[in-house]
């Protein structure tokens, strides 16, 4: 069968990412250009200016995805970007770049589903891994848990009623003063103390998650104990939230039957989650996580997630508009 080469293109947040993958997990190339430098000072990321600085970049990092994988676009099967969710006006960069470039090389446009791109980095770690299986998606716009039935089929049987879970690692980092990006600083801060403080978990009666109870008490706490231990209250809230992750993910996994997990997102970069879930291997669960490079915001996972729906005869045209609350 004749390779089928995806020219991924990823602009939803702040990282501006094109890859080359073949035929779904070889990649080829996997360019990230970062703007986390840019936004540290802002505490956050800056919309307007994440725009500006993809399409600065966007150009360059296709050139230089393309001479990394050693291909020229007469070899691409198709573009396939990043239409939603995430922030307008970043995802329309991508965009309309993979737009003017289909229409201009005579290339199929294949728009992917940011979520199902994270799904996906699973495919290029493990290149056995087949669905049907269960994953838990922890990333900073999202918390799901998805029943993926087939590799363009999915059904969300839980999701955060209100924070994503990277959200209240980012907020719990600005509160102890640790900035952005706040994720990995919980992450290393918390190694150093321990989890000895009692914080809320909060249970719902299905799949769905709430991340805002405990970043309230989290924040409420550092703000009437000033002198609180920040790397034992990191330690705490990186525990506690772990713990109503794997509560929901047993739910899931007892209603479902799948015995097959993958975790995806920027917050499965986290070492005490990592190694929290690695344990459900000893209750016959077989789990997957992706290679850390691939956990956060990267083409490569969308150029896989591409690859799949181009096979499936998924073909969009240049109407395709960016959906910032696109849901899988
Ligand atoms: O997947 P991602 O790059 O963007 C979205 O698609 O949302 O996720 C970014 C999120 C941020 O909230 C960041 O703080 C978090 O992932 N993150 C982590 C770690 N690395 C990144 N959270 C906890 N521990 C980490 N090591």
């Amino acid at each position: 069968m004749k390779d089928i080469i995806t020219l991924g293109i990823e602009s939803s947040c702040d990282e501006t990412s094109v890859a080359i993958v073949k035929n779904g997990r070889e990649v080829l190339s996997n360019i990230i250009d970062s703007q986390i430098k840019i936004h540290e000072k802002y505490g956050g990321v800056v919309p307007e200016i994440a725009s500006r600085n993809h399409i600065e970049a966007i150009s360059r990092v296709t050139k230089m995805a393309l001479e990394e994988a050693k291909v020229t676009f007469d070899d691409i099967d198709a573009i396939t970007p990043t239409y939603g969710p995430g922030l307008v006006g970043a995802l329309l960069v991508g965009l309309s770049y993979a737009k003017a470039l289909s229409y201009s090389i005579k290339k199929p446009l294949v728009g992917v589903n940011h979520i199902q791109g994270h799904i996906a980095a699973n495919y290029i770690t493990y290149k056995e891994l087949q669905p049907p299986f269960l994953c838990l998606l922890i990333s900073g716009g999202n918390t799901q848990l998805i029943y993926v039935k087939d590799y363009t089929e999915f059904e969300v049987l839980g999701k955060t009623r209100d924070d994503a879970i990277g959200e209240a690692f980012d907020k719990v980092a600005r509160v102890v003063g640790l900035g952005y990006p706040g994720g990995p600083k919980v992450d290393s801060l918390a190694k150093e103390g321990k989890a000895n403080i009692e914080l809320p978990k909060t249970h719902m009666d299905n799949l769905d998650f709430s991340f805002s109870g405990i970043k309230t008490a989290v924040i409420n706490l550092n703000h009437n104990k000033p002198d609180i231990n920040k790397a034992d209250l990191c330690a705490s809230f990186e525990k506690t939230v772990t713990e109503m992750l794997i509560e929901n993910t047993r739910k899931a996994i007892k209603q479902t039957g799948l015995k097959t997990l993958a975790i995806g997102g920027g917050v499965s970069a986290n070492s005490y989650i990592r190694g929290e879930f690695l344990k459900l291997e000893q209750e016959g669960i077989k789990v997957y996580m992706p290679d850390m490079k691939l956990c956060t915001d990267n083409a490569a996972m969308i150029a896989s997630s591409g690859y799949y729906n181009f096979i499936k005869g998924k073909r969009d045209n240049l109407n395709l508009n960016a959906v910032p609350n696109l849901k899988l």
